[in-house]
């Protein structure tokens, strides 16, 4: 078998055989393939997409590249979440420990920033001393211990993805709904869960721009979870501007902890009480669904939530301190103001210039190789539909360094949308699949 026959005959719209496809994954994860020759495939599959045969078996290879975790001997529905990718989308860092603290397993193996939206490693990362990188045994541990851990993709699981994860975030093949399918089911049916719970965001500042699209890849997520015997639910839900006030990495932090200590944005509280409601409900902790809103919300009441994300972040190495005390955390050295240009409402504010200003400025990677600055980003003054006068405040950037500064500032400037009349309410929740 020759790499370039595969590249030709997916740049042809032919269908890929399961072996074909593994011979495609194994090289690449092994090295034998090289980054150019997987980027080629990479676009030939983003143009062409992939029959529901070679979804799944794409699916499992990159699955089985690496160790397939058994979590039996931890009591529990063990329930994970992911979320397809935003901006500002930090409800990972919330959903997780309120439905912990509710009683169930939760053994998260996330990843890091794609594109222009921001991945949940990297929000951890940005606490001073968390580490992502434990071993199989110490996130057991912690698991049976804490009831939740989160790792990153280590070589164990999954490493398929990781490689390729990477490769996508640098070869503009991200927004491909059979790759997004793939990368993320892959994973998490690789850690040992018995149940999932999906956010499919759609809209500007997704990857997903038009809700058929959306639905298309949560049916194609559930339909992969279902064959593989597992639980699968996802909320489709709203992705046109970003969720909550902040963007970036250590600011989104910030925002998580004020969340958690229930005075976080009204918006993100909704979606992360909703998300941890139906990872209890699936964890079979209530028996109907409004029993386990009605317990997320007190869990986030009591103080419980925090409390569980504290102990998590002190026995993954972090300062627990430094989510009360902002000091502590990576501060950006300066500051630049965007104003309205003219008094109106806000109609709309452009997720994906936002998130690619916070990018540019360091929160993301442009190459495999960056390094991500936790201090950096964005947070708004003013969401859609809120008035404005000429000359307020849109929104604040922080940067530490003047490289990219203007060019993020236009983009920002241009982000925003000012109108005569206030715009129509919109939904967060858009749908529910599975
Ligand atoms: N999250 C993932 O894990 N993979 C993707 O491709 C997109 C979001």
């Amino acid at each position: 078998m020759r790499t370039v026959d595969l590249i030709l005959r997916k740049r042809g719209g032919e269908e890929l055989s399961v072996e074909e496809l593994q011979f495609l994954v194994n090289g690449y994860t092994s090295g034998d393939i090289p980054d150019y020759q997987m980027s080629a495939f990479l676009m030939a599959t983003y143009f062409n997409g992939m029959t529901d045969r070679e979804l799944s078996g794409f699916t499992e290879v990159m699955m089985q590249s690496g160790e397939i975790l058994t979590l039996s001997d931890i009591p529990g529905v063990k329930v994970d979440k992911h979320s397809t990718g935003g901006v500002g989308d930090k409800t990972s860092l919330i959903c997780a420990p309120i439905a912990a603290a509710a009683g169930v397993p939760v053994p998260m193996i996330s990843g890091r920033g794609l594109g222009h939206t921001g991945g949940t490693l990297d929000k951890l990362e940005a606490i001073p001393g968390f580490r992502t990188d434990l071993t199989l045994d110490q996130f057991r541990a912690q698991l049976k211990e804490l009831g939740l851990c989160f790792i990153g993709q280590s070589d164990e699981i999954a490493p398929a993805d990781k490689r390729l994860y990477a490769l996508r975030d640098v070869t503009g093949t991200v927004e491909s709904i059979p790759l997004i399918a793939s990368s993320i089911m892959s994973k998490k049916m690789a850690e040992g869960i018995d149940a999932l719970v999906l956010d499919v965001k759609v809209g500007n500042g997704a990857f997903m721009k038009k809700q058929v699209d959306a639905r298309r890849l949560a049916q194609a997520m559930v339909g992969i979870g279902r064959r593989l015997d597992k639980k699968v639910q996802a909320l489709i839900t709203d992705m046109n501007q970003p969720l909550g006030y902040a963007i970036g990495n250590a600011l989104e932090v910030m925002e998580v902890s004020q969340t958690l200590q229930k005075a976080g944005p009204a918006d993100l509280t909704r979606l992360s009480l909703e998300l941890a409601a139906r990872m209890i409900f699936l964890g079979k902790i209530t028996s109907t669904l409004d029993e386990a809103r009605k317990l997320a919300e007190d869990r986030l009441m009591d103080g419980s939530a925090y409390a569980k994300f504290k102990q998590v972040v002190a026995a993954q190495g972090g300062n627990p301190q430094a989510l009360d005390r902002f000091e502590l955390l990576p501060n950006a050295t300066g500051m630049r103001e965007i104003l309205s240009p003219r008094a109106g409402f806000v109609s709309a504010i452009m997720a994906e210039d936002i998130g690619r200003a916070s990018q540019m400025m360091g929160a993301g990677r442009s190459r495999k190789e960056d390094v991500i600055d936790p201090a950096v980003g964005v947070i708004l003054e003013v969401k859609i539909g809120e008035k404005v006068e000429a000359g307020s405040v849109l929104c604040r950037l922080y940067y530490t360094g003047e490289e990219n500064l203007d060019e993020s500032a236009d983009l920002v400037e241009d982000a925003f949308r000012i109108s005569g009349t206030r715009p129509d309410e919109r939904e967060l929740i858009l749908e529910v699949v599975g």
